[in-house]
């Protein structure tokens, strides 16, 4: 069975998107690429093996939090329709459907081929769900999204610590500015612990994160025609104390010239230059709480694992 997609980013969008973060951030000092990059098909799949790993604990965490709590979300929402904003293979998503039982499933993400992957399992499980998939990018999309009963708009994961804390701010005012009073945020926050808990979550013993990481070169070189030396990279994820947040980033080994004919340009590394590919804010309450507040929600429930690992705190939509 196929599901339609509803397209809000197309490949031209999207090419056109990537060629202007490529020009921005390899023209900057020092060097950045955004994370959404990471995501095409080859990258999906590595996150899925990165959720996977015994040193990532994020994925495991939330989903205890979950069974432990979807019936209660239910109880507290009554939601009749679910939003999962960058809702990838949707794996854990089958929790909340199960304890909802929505009328609508609407799934936004930039991979149309996780969405399609999710789809598909889901119509197996769900038939007679609706579900409209839409490609998009939850930075920009919000306001593609359905207006219908009842929304919780779930954003999972963590993936909010990868937004810069202004891209944050935003986000939040523009998923406040499409619900109505009384409709309902499910985020989920990883928690602010031990860098000797979270860095080898970002720098596994197996190297499926390195190569994650070094896979967004693999989409500059597909997409853009560029020729980094993708080997010539190597993986470093630190813990930056101050900001509360991790890095990722890739090192050059050697001195190289990079080129990348789609956007005209020649990028030079010095030997040890790095690109800042990723940051995963962690979180703490008080602060999930605030920046909710200011964005015009109030924090109605804070759920943890049992270690305290990662949160699930559900907002509602203030007047
Ligand atoms: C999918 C954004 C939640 O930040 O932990 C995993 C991505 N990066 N390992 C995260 C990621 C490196 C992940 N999120």
């Amino acid at each position: 069975m196929t599901v339609p997609l509803e397209i809000h980013l197309d490949a031209d969008d999207q090419e056109r998107a990537l060629r202007a973060d490529v020009v921005a951030g390899l023209t900057a000092t020092p060097k950045s690429l955004p994370p959404k990059w990471f995501y095409d098909a080859r990258g999906s799949e590595l996150f899925e093996q990165i959720t996977e790993l015994p040193e990532y604990y994020p994925t495991r965490a939330e989903r205890a939090i979950l069974t432990a709590h979807a019936t209660d979300i239910a109880r507290l929402t009554g939601a009749r329709t679910l939003i999962e904003l960058g809702s990838g293979y949707s794996t854990k998503t089958r929790l909340l459907l199960d304890a909802l039982r929505p009328e609508l499933f609407v799934p936004m993400d930039v991979s149309p081929t996780a969405l399609e992957a999710a789809a598909a399992r889901i119509a197996v499980d769900h038939p007679s769900l609706r579900v409209r998939s839409i490609v998009g990018d939850f930075t920009r999309h919000l306001g593609f999204l359905p207006v219908a009963d009842d929304r919780l708009v779930a954003f999972l994961g963590g993936t909010i610590g990868n937004l810069a804390p202004d891209e944050r701010a935003r986000f939040l005012a523009g998923v406040r500015g499409v619900l109505r009073p009384g409709e309902h945020l499910l985020l989920g926050t990883d928690l602010v612990k031990s860098p000797r808990v979270l860095v080898p979550a970002y720098d596994d013993a197996a190297g499926v994160t390195a190569e994650f990481n070094r896979n967004v070169l693999r989409v500059l070189n597909h997409h853009l025609q560029a020729d980094f030396d993708v080997d010539g990279f190597t993986h470093v994820a630190l813990w930056d104390a101050d900001h509360e947040w991790i890095e990722m980033r890739l090192r050059a080994r050697r001195p190289m010239r990079v080129t990348i004919p789609a956007v005209d340009l020649a990028v030079e590394f010095a030997s040890g230059e790095e690109i800042r590919t990723e940051i995963s804010a962690k979180f703490r309450r008080e602060g999930v709480a605030k920046e909710l507040s200011e964005a015009g929600f109030t924090l109605d429930h804070w759920w943890t694992d049992p270690e305290a690992r990662f949160a699930l705190t559900l907002a509602r939509a203030l007047p």
